[in-house]
């Protein structure tokens, strides 16, 4: 998805982050000189993710569960797909935001421009683990408002903010298997 693509939030959670780009908008209006950008954070992951809350995403859901010694549970098929982005890309996003050279106003996709399905995220957590750790389990079912793919297109940001992930799918799973909870 472009960010140009029609909005279409599910949730009240999906329509919030979506108000609060109408608000920075408004400010920027009320503010004549202002730059208004929006970074559209994908999946997030890293070390120091809070564990044992649904609150901070499946990659932090599924390291807990490991960490528990339980296997990580796959709504769907496992099949849907994510952009997993690393916290440290996500750091370096919003340096390049705030240094860019000329920042016009608008929104921008803070992605890897790799997706992955979650299976393949369960996966190379469990992999990664350590000897033992369980492998993930299918337990169908789906949350209400669930979307089934979503996927970012990154390239507003290298072109305009010259921004690219460089931490990598596997490296980035690799050293999240391992890292630190909080
Ligand atoms: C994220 C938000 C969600 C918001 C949506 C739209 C978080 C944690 N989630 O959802 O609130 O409505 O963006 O802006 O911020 N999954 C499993 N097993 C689990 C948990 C999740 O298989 O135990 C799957 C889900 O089916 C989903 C995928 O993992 O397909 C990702 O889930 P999640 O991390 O919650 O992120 P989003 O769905 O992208």
């Amino acid at each position: 998805m472009p960010e140009d693509a029609p909005a279409d939030p599910r949730n009240v959670y999906a329509a919030t982050k979506l108000h609060q780009e109408h608000l920075v908008a408004c400010y920027e209006r009320e503010h004549p000189g202002t730059v208004a950008i929006a970074l559209r954070y994908h999946n997030v992951y890293g070390p120091r993710m809070p564990r044992d809350t649904p609150y901070a995403g499946v990659a932090s859901i599924f390291r807990s569960a490991l960490e528990r010694g339980e296997a990580p549970r796959l709504f769907e098929d496992g099949g849907q797909r994510r952009d997993f982005v690393h916290v440290h890309d996500v750091a370096r996003a919003n340096l390049a935001a705030l240094t860019a050279p000329a920042p016009e106003s608008r929104a921008f996709n803070v992605a890897s421009g790799t997706p992955h399905t979650v299976g393949e995220m369960a996966g190379a957590l469990s992999a990664a683990f350590g000897a033992g750790a369980p492998d993930p389990e299918v337990v169908g079912g789906y949350r209400l408002g669930d979307v089934r793919h979503v996927v970012a297109s990154p390239e507003r940001a290298a072109a305009e903010l010259d921004y690219r992930a460089a931490v990598t799918f596997d490296d980035g799973m690799r050293e999240f298997a391992v890292a630190p909870l909080r």
